[in-house]
């Protein structure tokens, strides 16, 4: 019945991209403006395009949420059954690659900006109505950029807007978050050693908390503080050690860290849709219609662009930091993340100086020494002396009791559906290969079993350390 239904959606949604790939271009040339004689024509063969573009939206629109039916379909076909782990995986691949891909678009895009905007020549043969311009050579060609100062005097009909990057990558990012953390929130979001609650009780406080964060930061903006830039630093960065906190003692470490990042992520995003783009289009609006421009309307703009350049660096480490146990699974991870906030931001304010033609003798050093801070902190500590040889025997029994009901190949906890990572414990040699991980994530960072779910103990920990350090012999 479901897949009845999910292959004719699917059929449908291919004609309707097969007709309009041939319909629209076909019926935007029958109403070419080239055609067209008298004023009266012309005007409505303009409102013919607007109205082709307008339902081009609602198309697209179409498509999408059809595609999202089909998805639920496959969903609830395949929920239950051997597929559902590998439907996840697939689902997880092609979400991650559409938010990188997404997320380099903008933060590139972003990343240019800035540059230019620090970078501009703004002293040397530049007209009055400009703000600067930048001469580049790029991809085998030469280039020439100007700003102007607020607008042009008539503002061109082919204006390129960089928005959609923003969205696609904060709703891409969401998507996956639904798919890693929250379809699996018993596994994967909470961790019963440092809260114990339901799973919509934890999803609620995560997708809560982007909220919260939002009408914290943009009041802040909008008070007084926001004119005296380094406390408004401070007081932003003390804020965001405050939610690196809260996140640390509701969730598990990852989600923790993931979370502080879609939280920074979002503030990005709605930079962008609630105060960026609104008022750019209050000033083409202005422009067009030949009204006073408030130049504060692009300050506005400006200053939240800015602080979006500013939270790239650290977003793009909580981003990788799913990879690195050893950050997240630090007893005080709030304090790691804080301290990376703080390092690879103040990278960030180096290359913005050094952009700007600024000297600084100091941010990059001290960024640099916060970060190797953090590394020398979190090192691991040397073990005690082992004083018997372990064999492969004890070390088999310890990971069947402790490993194995995930990592195996027919998990048998209640949360899984398929080893996590592909990593498998079945025979001691699966064992050996990865004991250099296994020193890693049990006896160094302590962040298997997975939220400790198995209750492994301490000396069992030392008796795999122990056997790891004596060279993992499996006979
Ligand atoms: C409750 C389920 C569970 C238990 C029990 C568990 N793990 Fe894991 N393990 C996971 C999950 C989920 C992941 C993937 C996420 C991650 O890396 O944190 C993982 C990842 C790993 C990785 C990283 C693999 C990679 O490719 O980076 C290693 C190594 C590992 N586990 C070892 C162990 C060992 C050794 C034990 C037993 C002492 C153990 N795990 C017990 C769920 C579990």
């Amino acid at each position: 019945m479901f897949n009845i239904a999910a292959i004719l959606l699917f059929v449908v949604v291919l004609l309707m991209l097969f007709s309009l790939t041939y319909l629209l271009p076909a019926l935007e040339k029958l109403k070419n403006k080239d055609n067209c004689t008298t004023p009266n024509e012309l005007n409505k063969a303009e409102q013919w395009q607007q109205q082709l573009s307008n339902t081009n939206g609602y198309v697209y629109a179409a498509i999408g949420l059809t595609f999202c039916c089909l998805l639920f379909f496959v969903y609830m076909a395949t929920n239950g059954t051997v597929w559902q782990g590998h439907l996840m995986e697939w689902l997880n691949i092609v979400v991650r690659l559409m938010h990188i891909t997404f997320g380099i678009a903008w933060i590139g895009a972003s990343f240019y900006f800035v540059f230019l905007e620090n970078a501009l020549n703004r002293t040397n043969n530049v007209r009055d109505e400009l703000a600067g311009n930048l001469w580049a050579i790029h991809g085998g060609g030469f280039y020439y950029l100007e700003k102007y100062k607020v607008a042009p005097k008539e503002i061109p009909k082919d204006l390129h807007w960089f928005k959609y990057e923003a969205y696609f990558t904060w709703l891409s990012g969401f998507c996956l978050l639904l798919v890693v953390y929250y379809f699996n929130a018993k596994a994967f979001l909470i961790d019963t050693n440092v809260l114990d609650m339901a799973p919509t009780t934890a999803i609620a406080i995560g997708i809560g908390s982007f909220a919260g964060a939002w009408l914290l930061y943009d009041g802040l903006c909008k008070s007084p503080l926001a004119k005296n830039t380094l406390l408004f630093a401070v007081i932003g960065f003390c804020i965001l050690v405050g939610f690196a906190y809260f996140y640390a003692h509701v969730f598990s470490g990852r989600a923790a860290y993931i979370h502080f990042g879609a939280m920074i992520g979002t503030l990005m995003a709605a930079n962008v849709f609630f105060v960026i783009i609104p008022a750019q289009k209050a000033m083409v609006k202005a422009a067009k219609e030949g009204n006073y421009l408030n130049p504060q309307l692009g300050k506005n703009a400006l200053f939240r662009s800015i602080h979006n350049n500013y939270f790239t660096l650290p977003v793009l480490f909580v981003m990788i930091s799913n990879h690195f146990p050893s950050t997240f699974g630090n007893q005080y991870q709030w304090a790691v993340l804080s301290a990376i906030t703080l390092g690879t931001a103040g990278v960030k304010h180096y290359l913005n100086l050094r952009e700007k033609h600024q000297q600084s003798l100091w941010v990059l050093p001290v960024s640099i020494m916060v970060l190797l801070g953090v590394a020398f902190v979190t090192a691991p500590t040397q073990g005690g002396e082992c004083k018997t040889t372990i064999s492969i025997a004890q070390v088999t029994e310890i990971v069947n009791k402790r490993c194995v009901s995930c990592h195996s190949a027919k998990p048998t906890d209640d949360a899984l559906t398929a080893p996590p990572n592909g990593v498998v414990y079945d025979t001691p040699a699966d064992i050996a290969k990865l004991s250099d991980k296994i020193m890693q994530r049990v006896v160094i960072t302590k962040t298997m079993p997975q939220n400790n779910k198995t209750n492994m103990t301490e000396p069992e920990r030392e008796i795999l350390r122990c056997w790891i350090e004596q060279g993992a012999n499996i006979n």
